[in-house]
């Protein structure tokens, strides 16, 4: 059985972008924001408030989220890695964060230089500042099918960190396979582990396509009851520090089966397709969707 809704977290504008070379203008980035809010997305990851000299493509995270409107009902995460991120997000008018963490040793020190303990203390430090300003506070455990340094990882270690994310306060935690090496069969072992640290209520899957398992992988996840799933639109994406991987989870290729499986989603599939079309022309790329490429329609 499958849930009776799934929430989208819509990444492409953070995780499709961050790993663009060439700087991409603001409006554009603005554009695209906006035009997902069209379409019905409930949460949109808008930028990231990291340092300018680690991702120069999220320099202008300020500008973007002064610039978008603002949709009532969707929310606008944006990821902070430090307090000093945490506060320039706020000053820039965030209403909700993201932390991101990683279940491997060697990810951590090369996505935020720091060890994996480091990293919770400083998710600490921020979750009593967000607590304080009622900010909601979403958790990244990255690496969680395989890292790119370390190779294999053991769902205990992804329990182990996912679960001290959830207990210093993180309202959801999700579970990233960074680098899209996973298959049904480590999804599956992965969040059984995972489940008996953290309900399965506040879990998020968010798959990279590098073999073109995300949306089995996802469907796995869902078949486990988990009902808040990562995707980008056009299925742009990638993270700096995981060379070789590919982008997230094409938006409309989950749309697309949600609906056939009678799931709500309340996203407006043709206004999703135009978003996709839009960043993949401002980017001369060619779409990763499956089915935005379709032209056979039923
Ligand atoms: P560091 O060099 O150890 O930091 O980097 P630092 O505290 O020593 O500061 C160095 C400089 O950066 C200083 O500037 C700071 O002011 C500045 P300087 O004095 O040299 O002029 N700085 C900042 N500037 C703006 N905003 C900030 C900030 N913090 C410091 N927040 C740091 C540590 C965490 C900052 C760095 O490693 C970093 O920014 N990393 C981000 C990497 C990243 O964005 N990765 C991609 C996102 S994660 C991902 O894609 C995975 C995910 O999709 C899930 C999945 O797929 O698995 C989420
Ligand atoms: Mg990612």
């Amino acid at each position: 059985t499958f849930p009776k809704r799934v929430k989208i977290v819509e990444v492409g504008p953070r995780d499709g972008l961050q790993n663009e070379k060439n700087i991409i203008p603001t409006p554009m980035k603005i554009k695209l924001i906006d035009m997902l809010s069209e379409a019905g997305l409930p949460v949109i990851e808008a930028t990231s408030f990291v340092s300018p000299k680690w991702v120069p493509q999220m320099a202008d995270h300020a500008e973007v989220m002064k610039g978008i409107q603002k949709f009532p009902g969707i929310s606008y995460p944006v990821l902070t890695p430090n307090f000093k991120g945490f506060q320039a997000a706020v000053a820039a008018g965030a209403k909700e964060v993201a932390v991101f963490g990683a279940a491997s040793e060697l990810f951590s020190k090369r996505n935020v230089n720091c060890s994996i303990d480091e990293s919770v203390r400083r998710f600490d430090e921020i979750l009593k500042a967000a607590r304080a300003a009622s900010i909601p506070v979403r958790g990244y455990v990255s690496c969680v099918l395989g890292c790119p340094y370390e190779g294999k990882i053991s769902p205990a270690k992804v329990a182990e960190v996912a679960k001290k994310m959830y207990s210093v306060g993180c309202y959801e935690i999700s579970l990233g396979d960074t680098i899209g090496v996973g298959t049904p069969g480590t999804m599956k072992d992965m969040l059984s582990a995972v489940m008996h640290e953290v309900p399965v209520a506040a879990l998020a899957v968010h798959c990279h396509d590098t073999y073109g398992q995300a949306l089995a992988n996802t469907l796995m996840a869902l078949q486990m009851g988990v009902s808040v799933v990562d995707s980008s639109v056009a299925g742009l994406g990638g993270c700096p520090y995981a060379h070789g991987a590919s982008g997230n989870l094409a938006t409309e290729d989950l749309v697309y089966m949600l609906a056939g499986l009678g799931v709500h989603t309340g996203v407006n599939l043709q206004k999703l397709l135009e978003a996709g079309a839009f960043i993949c022309q401002a980017l001369n790329r060619r779409t990763s969707s499956k089915v935005a490429q379709a032209t056979c329609k039923l």
